[in-house]
């Protein structure tokens, strides 16, 4: 399957431009030079006390059950960090607007589960997904509008849940933050995609609030739902992306879990900057005492 996420990203200035990362109060963000770090890719989980700074991979891995507004914060943390943005829900519904269109979406391919897979795994594998600032292509044709039609929003957590495509997935979006830093959010980000990332959040908020966001979404879309629909198609969702063998909807052990509920956008992300700012400004503290120790021993290992 191929890939080239930041063959506009780069064009967009999200990943070049010199970083003016900026507080969503307009504030400059005091600490800027992330992206200069060394970056080390590594699949092994963080060991549970964190583990030194510079062994953890520039992104910070954003999840938590649908409505819980990680799209829109995820996105101003990318803009006030200078990181690139990875929407990995938007990235399943393309391919789930693809199998669709190629006649092979799950409920379909159920009835002979193996040329159905076989189809479908053929079909991903001619597959070439690009992210064209926060417009997403399928092999040259933007599928943007499509993402989030009700055909779509039906078939993405079956499509989502099957292991070749999550395993094709969980690739690209490594491939992605081996180019650069990252904002990546998703359900399987600080589990099981980025285990080393450095900065993990789990947002979540009460599921009558996020049914409350999904509908203003959809109200915005011109669709017209009840919130007692939107509320149980949320509580479908949660149950099967919480319950799949593969990959489940989970907050990783070190993530830091953030109730949305009754909070602003701008609070949100306020906060998510506060906590990595103060993250960062320990794991300096820490390298500085170390030096010092290690100055004061003379230098022995
Ligand atoms: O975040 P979203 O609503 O756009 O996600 C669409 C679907 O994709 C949702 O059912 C969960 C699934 N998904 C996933 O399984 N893993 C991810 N990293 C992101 C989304």
């Amino acid at each position: 399957m191929l890939f080239d996420p930041f063959a506009r990203l780069d064009r967009s200035g999200a990943l070049l431009r010199p970083v003016a990362g900026r507080c969503p109060d307009g504030s400059l963000h005091p600490w800027v030079d992330l992206r200069k770090e060394p970056d080390r890719m590594s699949s092994e989980p963080a060991s549970p006390g964190g583990g030194a700074a510079g062994t953890r991979l520039r992104v910070v891995a954003i999840d938590g059950p649908s409505g819980a507004g990680k799209s829109t914060v995820a996105r101003l943390v990318a803009k006030a960090l200078g990181f690139s943005f990875l929407d990995t829900g938007a990235m399943y519904r393309a391919v789930t607007w693809h199998f669709l269109e190629e006649v092979c979406a799950p409920a379909e391919c159920a009835a002979e589960p193996d040329r159905g897979e076989l189809r479908m795994r053929a079909v991903l594998a001619a597959t070439r997904l690009e992210f064209h600032g926060q417009r997403l292509s399928v092999n040259g044709r933007d599928v943007t509008a499509h993402l989030r039609t009700r055909e779509v929003e039906s078939q993405v957590s079956a499509v989502s849940a099957l292991p070749f495509v999550r395993e094709a997935m969980r690739d690209l979006q490594r491939h992605v933050a081996e180019r650069g830093p990252v904002v990546a959010e998703g359900r399987d980000m600080g589990s099981v995609v980025f285990p080393n990332a450095r900065w993990k959040f789990f947002l979540d908020a009460a599921p009558t609030e996020r049914a409350r966001r999904r509908l203003r979404d959809f109200v915005a879309q011109g669709r017209v739902v009840s919130e007692a629909e939107v509320l149980e198609e949320i509580e479908v969702r949660d149950r099967l992306d919480s319950t799949r063998k593969d990959a489940p909807l989970l907050q990783a052990e070190d993530a830091v879990y953030v109730d949305t509920t009754g909070l602003t956008t701008d609070q949100v992300v306020a906060a998510i900057l506060r906590h990595i700012d103060r993250q960062e400004a320990e794991v300096a503290a820490a390298a500085r005492a170390a030096t010092v120790r290690h100055g004061a021993s003379g230098g022995a290992a």
